[in-house]
Formats: structure tokens, C-alpha cells, sequence
């Protein structure tokens, strides 16, 4: 396929589309250019250093490669493992330009997607292009950038093959404005997220499963989110002696093998040991203290207050007092 500039892209439509302007009015900015990084080896630095995301190369190779065929790739995985982050970067970095993020929810359908009338114009005036209201998916096809659809099971199947409609085709019809928007650049591609493990979402038809590129997230190795932590604390890290930062390490790997329903997930670690540096200093505390990680974990860890004795039971076996 021949690339064209976002600007070209512009061009090629048809000439003064009030559709697209309306597009470039409303997103352009929010949605601003980056540059665009389509080699997965400095793509793995970039995320590592603007991001802060540790990202290994070969999943980054195999979402470029997914992009480059025009499949849609889908994340599955635990709670706090890095989909959307992951997904919203390398969507940003693949097509140069922030990337949409769509929060799924059951009643999510075309006209919050694509577009909707205004209803007073659209009464008055009828339904034509100065009623019509562009929304992220229309917008995304347009400036020719990625869309991350957030917890895709949360959606209908009815949504879902809308969506797959558009992505093998590359194309959105507007039936009421008789229109037809083509894709014509290779920014526009979709990342999908989905935690099979929520047994209170809808379970995704093998229709949908056939037509994505499945990459599985899981929780890291003790020494990746180790990585992470020194990563993401930046200087704070330094306020944990080894012993502490090994033994709430150890804890949450424990948490996550155990029977808790709310296991938690990398974020919950990173949030964890993050406000437990700031607690600490604010009690001028030169080092974390067991104490300060306890009061911490009581905010962060236990979602559900029949699991804090279980929850307090393991981080106090791994930090005896
Ligand atoms: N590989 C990673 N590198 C750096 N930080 C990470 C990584 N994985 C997870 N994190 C931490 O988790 C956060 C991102 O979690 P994110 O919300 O993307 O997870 P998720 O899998 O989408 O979770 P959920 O299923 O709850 O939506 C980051 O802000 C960071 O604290
Ligand atoms: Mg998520």
C-alpha cells in the first residue's frame, strides 16, 4: 500500500467534506501528530523511556507485523498487566498521532462510534452534514490514527461485528448522508482488550475470535517487576532497603497464586509500593517501614473486605514484625 502524510490524506477526500473538516476541527489538537516509530527495536526504547513500559520486542514485532496485514490484534489478560497502556502506545507510535480510546459498554453502538445528529438540526434542518456530529471511530478511519476498543466483552455482539464489518473493509458507510469513508494510509488499526477471567462480561464469538491476532498478558517474572517498580518510582525507589522491596514482591506473587478474588495486578503493585515511598517520606521515615507498607496495602490491596485478613496474612508472613 502507498503511504500517504496525514495531510495528503486530507487532500484525497473529497474536496471540502464538511465531515472531514468537522473531524480535523474537533480532534486534530486533542488527538496531536507524534512521531511516528514502525521499527519495534527503537519502538521497545522509545516506550521504555517517554512511556515507562517495558515492552518485549517480539510482542511489539508481532503487533507491527498484525498492522502491516490490516488484523486487528487482540490483548487478553489479567487485571493491571499493561493492556490499555501497552495498546494505546504502540497504537500512538505505530500510526504517529495520539492514539482513541474507546471504553466499551453494553449499550455502546453505532451512533456513539461513528457519528449522531444533532437532534434540534437534524429536526429542522433534516439529516445532512451540518447535523451530523463525527464520533472517535469516523474520526480515527479520517485522521488515519489507531483506536485501542477498551474491554471489548463489555460491548454486544451485535457492536462487535459492526466493528469487524469495518475493519475488513477499511471502510465506514454513512446511510443517511449516502457516504462512504475509505481508509487510505496504514495508521488506522485496532487494538482490542478483554480479561477472560471476568465472568460477568459477555464471552467473544468465534467469528470475532477468527479475525484477530491474539497476544495473551500475564503476570511478570519477580525480576520484570522489579524493573518496572525502579522504572516507575524513579528516585522513590531508592527509599526501600532490599529486603522490604523483595519480601512485597514475594507478597503479591503469593496474593495472585492464592484463591483471592481481587488478585492484584502489576498497576496495584506499581500503586502500592508508590504511595508507601510517599507515605514513608511524609512521615520522614528515611526508609519504608513495615507499618507504612501495611496502612498502604489496606488502601490499595483489598477491594472487597472479606479478603483483608487473607490479603494482611500474607504480606505479614513475608514481613514478619
Ligand atoms: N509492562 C509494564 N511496564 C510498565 N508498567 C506496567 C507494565 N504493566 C503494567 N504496568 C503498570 O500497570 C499500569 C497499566 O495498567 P493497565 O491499566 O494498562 O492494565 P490493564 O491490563 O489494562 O488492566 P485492566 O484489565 O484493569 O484494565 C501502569 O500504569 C503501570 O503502573
Ligand atoms: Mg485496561
Amino acid at each position: 500500500m502507498k503511504k500517504m502524510s496525514a495531510n495528503q490524506i486530507k487532500d484525497n477526500m473529497v474536496e471540502k467534506d464538511q465531515i472531514v473538516e468537522k473531524v480535523y476541527e474537533i480532534y486534530d489538537r486533542a488527538y496531536e501528530r507524534i512521531q511516528a516509530v514502525r521499527n519495534p527495536r527503537e519502538a521497545k526504547r522509545i516506550l521504555r523511556e517517554r512511556y515507562k513500559l517495558i515492552v518485549d520486542e517480539d510482542m511489539i514485532t508481532l503487533v507491527y507485523s498484525s498492522f502491516i496485514e490490516g488484523i486487528p490484534v487482540l490483548f487478553e489478560g489479567p487485571p493491571g498487566t499493561g493492556k490499555t497502556e501497552i495498546g494505546e502506545a504502540l497504537l500512538s507510535l505505530w500510526a504517529g498521532r495520539k492514539a482513541f480510546v474507546l471504553p466499551c459498554s453494553e449499550n455502546y453502538d453505532e451512533y456513539r462510534v461513528i457519528g449522531d445528529f444533532h437532534p434540534l438540526r437534524a429536526y429542522r434542518e433534516g439529516f445532512n452534514e451540518q447535523s451530523f456530529i463525527p464520533r472517535p471511530l469516523l474520526a480515527a478511519l479520517i485522521l488515519d490514527s489507531g483506536v485501542l476498543i477498551d474491554e471489548i466483552r463489555r460491548s454486544s455482539e451485535e457492536f462487535q461485528n459492526l466493528l469487524l464489518d469495518i475493519i475488513d473493509k477499511r471502510r465506514i458507510i454513512i446511510p443517511e448522508l449516502k457516504r462512504v469513508y475509505r481508509s487510505l494510509g496504514e495508521g488506522f488499526q485496532i487494538i482490542f482488550t478483554s480479561n477472560p477471567d471476568d465472568l460477568a462480561q459477555n464471552e467473544l464469538s468465534d467469528a470475532f475470535l477468527r479475525r484477530v491476532v491474539r497476544v495473551t498478558f500475564s503476570y511478570p517474572s519477580f525480576n520484570k517487576e522489579l524493573e518496572i517498580l525502579k522504572l516507575r518510582l524513579g528516585e522513590t525507589f531508592e527509599l526501600y532497603d532490599e529486603f522490604t522491596m523483595n519480601a512485597a514482591l514475594k507478597a503479591v506473587e503469593e496474593m495472585r497464586k492464592s484463591d483471592l478474588l481481587y488478585k492484584p495486578g502489576v498497576a496495584d503493585m506499581v500503586r502500592w509500593m508508590a504511595i508507601g515511598a510517599r507515605i514513608a517520606k511524609l512521615r520522614s521515615h528515611s526508609k519504608v517501614t513495615r507499618e507504612d507498607l501495611i496502612d498502604v496495602a489496606k488502601a490499595v490491596l483489598i477491594k472487597r473486605p472479606e479478603e483483608e485478613s487473607l490479603v494482611l496474612e500474607i504480606i505479614e508472613s513475608h514481613l514478619p514484625g
